[in-house]
């Protein structure tokens, strides 16, 4: 290869990382339809993306999904979401809950993630925030909110005398979608059961959803959120009623400085709330 290509192999590599891409397509074609009895080759945590499309259940996991045989067997979404509530179902603590999501292998994301996301902060806190899904940093530490918006998440909880020992933050996702985009309606689906599970046994007393996306899957309310922001919701965690508000998201106010002044009001409703 002369200078001149390699130097423009770098740059497009460089462009790709970028972007976000962090995994690769397989060369050779998959046909998914040949795969009619459910036999795959055993899991490897960096499968390419057209792999990860599918879902699996991780028949050696802790798991109650009634599965035989050895290693991943791939079930469709329905089945994955069926498989998720019954997994979350059967956690009786918040580690029996983060071992049983490190072992599914329902949803997708996972494949391309570098780790699970679970949680940080205080499991006894009173108040638990819940953002969307980890990006890049988070994915890299394995805590959510690590990142610039977690630097400024930290710099919101401080104005009103918070901080990482006296809350508990999650995500709706708890594993990095792909080049930070959007997950999809399936994916939320499927990893809802698990972070309600995670908010009935964390029992906070306040809920905080940051950003629309979160609000919108726990409060199942479907306005935007400039229209959700700062009302209080009731929210009913499976054992109890308990009060939620949203908020609008760091990365959001990272970008929209001016709109702090509303996310300003709704910390300083939280921090009433929390007398
Ligand atoms: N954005 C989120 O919604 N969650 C994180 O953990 C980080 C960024």
């Amino acid at each position: 290869m002369t200078p001149d290509r390699r130097k423009s192999a770098h740059e497009l590599l460089a462009f790709y990382a970028e972007a976000g891409v962090d995994a690769l397509l397989g060369e050779t074609p998959v046909d998914r339809f040949a795969d009619t009895d459910g036999s795959v080759p055993p899991p490897e945590r960096r499968r390419s993306i057209r792999e990860a499309d599918r879902v699996g259940v991780n028949t050696q996991a802790d798991h109650p999904t009634p599965v035989s045989g050895e290693g991943m067997i791939f079930v469709a979404p329905d089945a994955a979401a069926m498989a998720a509530r019954e997994a979350a179902r059967s956690a009786k603590t918040l580690n029996e809950l983060r071992a049983l999501l490190d072992g599914f292998e329902g949803c997708a994301l996972k494949a391309t993630a570098k780790q699970l996301v679970f949680a940080d902060g205080n499991p006894q806190a009173k108040v638990m925030f819940v953002g969307e899904a980890p990006g890049r940093d988070e994915d890299i530490e394995g805590l959510p909110f690590v990142g610039r918006s977690g630097k400024l998440l930290d710099r919101m909880m401080a104005a009103i005398g918070l901080d990482r020992t006296c809350v508990y933050i999650a995500n709706i996702i708890p594993w990095r979608p792909p080049g930070n985009r959007t997950p999809t309606p399936q994916e939320s689906a499927i990893c809802l059961p698990f972070i309600r599970r995670q908010i009935e046994l964390a029992n906070p007393g306040i809920l905080v959803c940051l950003g629309g996306p979160s609000a919108q899957t726990l409060l199942a309310t479907r306005e935007g959120i400039l229209k959700t922001r700062g009302r209080w919701f009731a929210y009913q965690t499976g054992t109890r009623e308990i009060r939620a508000i949203a908020t609008l998201h760091p990365a959001y106010l990272l970008r929209q400085p001016l709109q702090k002044r509303l996310a300003w009001r709704d910390f300083l409703a939280i921090k009433k709330a929390l007398g």
